[in-house]
């Protein structure tokens, strides 16, 4: 199974990313988690990509593809990946056509932008393994622990107010694209295209998971 999962930020890629590679054994493969680690360990990637992600915008194309490029070079994508915040403009989709790296589906999550903000409002998050958590929607087990771990959970940089406000213009603009770049080529009868399914996003967490892995056994 080789996926891409796409979708405003707060839309729920990483929460339904946690069931999807549980059920089909592929590694996940979270830029926005990879960037996060960069940053925590300060390589000099981390330290550049630090600024731009505190202000919402996107990391530069060129440092993505490469970033991405060696992470599927791994023993552990020889049976599948899933792509979670990660074709994020045309330049990144066209690299992955370029590079012929194949793909069954993309899975557009939709969520309308008010959703959103709730969401992300009441996200938490464990910086560690990426799992995340809401305080009302899907709560730990123990306030404020990782579920697994028992590890503290943490607002993430990026989720005040201003900066998601930021981050969702930056989707509309820079992302947005991508929901036509792949369903028109999904329409084209081109035999390597991957199948677009669009999931309404709006919905438990758990009736959102149903409606994927059924849409992905079908
Ligand atoms: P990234 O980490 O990819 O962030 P994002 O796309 O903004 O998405 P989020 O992680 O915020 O949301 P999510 O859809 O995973 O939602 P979640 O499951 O957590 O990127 C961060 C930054 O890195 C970017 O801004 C950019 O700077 C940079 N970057 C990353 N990739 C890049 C790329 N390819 N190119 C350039 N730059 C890049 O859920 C959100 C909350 O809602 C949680 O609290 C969750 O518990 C809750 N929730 C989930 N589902 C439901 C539900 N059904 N009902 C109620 N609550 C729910
Ligand atoms: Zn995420």
């Amino acid at each position: 199974m080789r996926l891409i999962l796409l979708g405003p930020p707060g839309a729920g890629k990483g929460t339904q990313a946690a069931f999807i590679v549980e059920e089909f054994n592929i590694p996940q493969i979270s830029t926005g988690d990879m960037l996060r680690a960069a940053v925590k360990a300060q390589t000099p990637l981390g330290i550049e990509a630090k600024k731009v992600m505190d202000a919402g915008g996107l990391v530069s194309d060129d440092l993505i593809i490469g970033l991405v490029r060696d992470r599927l070079q791994q023993a552990d994508c020889e049976n599948g990946y899933l792509f979670d915040g990660f074709p994020r403009t045309i330049p990144q989709a066209d690299a992955l056509k370029e590079a012929n790296v194949s793909l069954d589906y993309v899975i557009e999550i939709d969520v309308p932008a008010e959703q959103i903000i709730e969401r992300i409002s009441g996200r938490r998050v464990h910086p560690a393994s990426g799992r995340s958590y809401h305080i009302k929607f899907n709560p730990p087990k123990v306030e404020g622990k990782d579920d697994l771990t028992g590890e503290d959970l943490i607002q993430r940089d990026d989720d005040s107010e201003e900066t998601v406000r930021n981050r969702l213009d930056v989707y509309q603009n820079q992302t947005r694209p991508l929901v036509d770049y792949y369903s028109s080529w999904a329409q084209s009868g081109d035999a390597n295209a991957p199948k677009y399914i669009k999931i309404e996003g709006v919905g438990s967490v758990e009736e959102i998971r149903n409606r994927i892995l059924e849409a992905l056994k079908s």
